[in-house]
């Protein structure tokens, strides 16, 4: 089967690499040629564990090339993806479809023979229904179908998550598109992952409704956290009472300092708008953006308060600044409103991360950069786990705190345990585990 991708950006190109690993003829097509020619010399531009071997074995074997000419690259395809950023519009926060439309419009031009295209891009409902309108207005003659097929990839598990998906989502109107997306998942398919059709507005609804629901689950169970402290409880204990409730679940019920990155900011805040423009408003997504949104900024207070509520000329480590590990993603990650928040306090902030700090200075003022952990720690008063990046999982408590001017620990990801880090001499915040306070407090704090 010939695919072309349009949009080599983070989507385009996992999805592009895993289909030609799938046995398909790839190619992936971009506007920016600086990209497609560092890609030609296997040069991946964005951090994903395994995509550069995927990318490089797969265009060894000839089925993964990378253009910008998209004309040659739609013609003779079967199938067209439109995988192309749907950025936050300024000022609005509807979805910014302009590189989606622009897309169908170039698609159109080049179609020849039956094509099956296929918007991969997150997309509002009733795109669908744009990009046959726009192909079907510029070639009147063109022999297509437009099917709706949202990814749900997470970054950093992205080619796993491909791989064994938890369902494949296929929206179609016209059912010639069905045997051609069962064919282009078809390891899949035969794998037993849930294929599942629906028209393609439900399609569209279903990647949002999905980001919404995750996006919700985590502000709840930090709004859980937050009474945990003031009410003595243990969040993470709160979290497996529920989880394990199978109408529940356990995932996603980890608190920490409020969602970032490249998609549930900006889905939630577009589906707010898809509800405000179909009165149909969705109020527990309004209000989950906006406490998700103040609670990025409380972080940088908790950790304030942590410092004894003054951290003028202060030093502060931060470990991790990407919205979660294994990325180099710094979309809306907590990190930059936490640092912000502690410079206008006039803090000096020393960060160090595995993989985001190259991003990081493009987004970032005034931020002095460590060269690792300990060294983020040296001569701090206090130090912030931001990103719980594997490495920060398992460090040495009693070097850190040699290393700092004041040994204090403020862990978002709740990553240790209070008797470990007091053991090794620093002292200890985390996120809404009061009753851990508790049950080591001799003293005593509310016990449940
Ligand atoms: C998400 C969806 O998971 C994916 O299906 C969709 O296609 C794109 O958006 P991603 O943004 O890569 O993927 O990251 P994810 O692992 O979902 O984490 C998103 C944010 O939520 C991160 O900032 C993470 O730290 C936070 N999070 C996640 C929590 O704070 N607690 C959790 O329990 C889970």
């Amino acid at each position: 089967m010939r695919i072309t991708m349009i949009g080599a950006g983070y989507v385009g190109l996992v999805s592009g690499a895993c289909f030609s690993d799938f046995g398909h003829d790839v190619t992936c097509v971009d506007l920016d040629q600086k990209k497609i020619e560092r890609l030609e010399r296997g040069q991946i531009p964005i951090y994903e564990p395994g995509l550069e071997t995927l990318v490089a074995e797969n265009a060894k074997a000839g089925r993964l090339s990378f253009t910008t000419d998209l004309a040659s690259a739609v013609s003779g395809a079967d199938v067209v993806f439109i995988a192309v950023g749907t950025p936050s519009r300024r000022g609005d926060g509807h979805a910014d479809l302009s590189f989606v439309h622009a897309a169908a419009a170039d698609i159109a031009k080049a179609l020849d023979g039956f094509t099956v295209i296929v918007t991969k891009s997150t997309v509002p409902v009733g795109t669908g229904d744009d990009v046959e309108r726009i192909i079907a207005q510029t070639r009147p003659d063109a022999d297509f179908v437009v099917v709706s097929n949202p990814e749900f990839l997470r970054e950093g598990a992205a080619i796993e998550d491909f791989k064994r998906p938890d369902r494949i989502v296929v929206g179609l109107e016209d059912q010639r598109a069905r045997p051609v997306m069962e064919e282009v998942y078809r390891p899949l398919y035969l794998n037993q992952s849930p294929l599942m059709f629906t028209g393609r507005r439900t399609a569209e609804l279903i990647k949002y409704a999905a980001n919404g629901f995750l996006a919700m689950k985590i502000t709840f169970i930090n709004e859980m956290a937050d009474l945990c402290e003031k009410a003595g409880g243990d969040v993470q204990a709160v979290a497996r009472g529920i989880g394990l409730d199978n109408r529940i679940g356990s995932k996603f019920l980890n608190a920490g300092p409020g969602y970032g990155g490249s998609c549930f900011p900006k889905d939630t805040l577009a589906l707010v708008k898809t509800g405000q423009d179909f009165d149909a408003p969705l109020r527990l997504i309004e209000t989950t953006v906006a406490v998700n949104d103040h609670r990025k900024r409380a972080m940088g207070r908790k950790v304030i308060s942590a410092c004894g509520g003054d951290v003028r000329g202060k030093t502060i480590g931060i470990l991790g600044l990407t919205f979660k590990p294994n990325t180099d993603d710094m979309r809306d990650a907590p990190s930059i409103a936490i640092i912000q928040a502690l410079r206008d306090a006039g803090a000096i902030v020393r960060a160090y991360d595995p993989e985001g700090m190259e991003a990081a200075k493009t987004v970032l003022e005034g931020v002095q950069y460590a060269k690792d952990a300990y060294d983020a720690a040296n001569g701090a008063d206090c130090l912030v786990l931001v990103t719980e990046w594997n490495q920060f999982r398992s460090l040495d408590l009693k070097r850190v705190k040699q290393a700092m001017t004041a040994p204090v620990l403020v862990d978002l990801r709740n990553v240790y345990r209070r008797h470990e880090v007091e053991a090794a001499g620093l002292s200890y915040v985390s996120v809404g585990r009061a009753q851990d306070v508790a049950e080591l407090d001799t003293h005593g704090v509310a016990a449940q």
